[in-house]
């Protein structure tokens, strides 16, 4: 669902083409839609939706005949949702051939698979998702000896994240969990934090309420957002909860002071 059509262009400066969120709401709230050309990075604790959204985004893309490359570094990843989501049953087996999974098991192993994206051919890609980028870097700093290699390795994958969203003219779509700092009181960090955030142009933040969910625009290109847009989780992705309506309040969510740690 890139929208090549009107990408104006200022003295060569285009204007971003975007990629549907899979919710119009969603595409509304962020100006279209995911940028190609960057890193968009959703962040949140465990169960705030991360998995959800990144896939939403896929399987619309791959509804549209393009491929997307997952690197599944977690396992959340579940056949089943991306069946529930997708919007034609009928297209089940062409839309899931074109999600091309990874599963590397090691932080190594998933600096390997950016190794192996030269063999790609890169015309059929519309997307890359990365879920998540962290994980198996926090399993991995648990060895006192690897800690300089590893964010080395980290730094060298999110290079080459850019390069490629840049080159390719695609969205590569992170997900990164938060981890309480319970030295700070409701304190949240982003894992690898200041390499994630200067390596992606696009930040969002997932906070997790009761039964709904917020999501935060804490850094855009083109975008100023002072509300949160709220929604829930359902089978076919995600809906829109409309605040006034249902009276959700800012303190249904868990506070988190990532705006203050990550200085956004
Ligand atoms: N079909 C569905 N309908 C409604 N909610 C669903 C459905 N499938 C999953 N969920 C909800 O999605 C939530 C999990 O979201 P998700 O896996 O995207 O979180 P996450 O942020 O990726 O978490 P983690 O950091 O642990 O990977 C669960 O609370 C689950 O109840
Ligand atoms: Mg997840």
């Amino acid at each position: 669902m890139a929208e090549e059509s009107g990408a104006a262009s200022i003295n060569g400066l285009k204007e971003a083409i975007k990629c549907s969120t899979g919710n119009q709401d969603l595409n509304y709230y962020m100006g279209g839609g995911y940028e190609a050309g960057i890193i968009t990075t959703i962040f949140g604790p465990s169960g705030s939706g991360k998995t959800n959204l990144a896939l939403l985004a896929a399987v619309r893309m791959a509804e549209t005949g393009k491929k997307v490359l997952i690197i599944d570094t977690e396992g959340g990843i579940a056949a089943e949702r991306i069946t529930q989501m997708l919007q034609n049953d009928l297209m089940k087996t062409e839309v899931l051939s074109r999600l091309l999974f990874f599963q590397p098991l090691s932080f190594k192993d998933q600096e390997m698979v950016f190794h192996r994206f030269s063999d790609i051919n890169w015309d059929e890609i519309g997307m890359v998702v990365v879920d998540s980028i962290s994980m198996l870097y926090r399993l991995e700093l648990g060895r006192a000896d690897a800690i300089f290699e590893t964010n080395n390795s980290l730094g060298r994958q999110i290079a080459s994240a850019v390069e490629l969203a840049r080159r390719r003219k695609i969205p590569v779509i992170m997900t990164n969990q938060v981890y309480s700092d319970f030295g700070k009181s409701d304190g949240v960090k982003m894992v690898g934090g200041d390499l994630l955030k200067y390596g992606s142009k696009c930040l969002i933040e997932l906070q997790k309420g009761e039964g709904v969910r917020a999501l935060l625009l804490r850094k855009h290109r083109s975008l100023m957002r002072e509300n949160e847009f709220v929604f829930k989780i359902v089978g076919k992705g995600i809906e829109k909860v409309d605040v006034g309506a249902s009276a959700v309040s800012e303190d249904a969510f868990a506070s988190s002071d990532a705006k203050d740690l990550f200085g956004l």
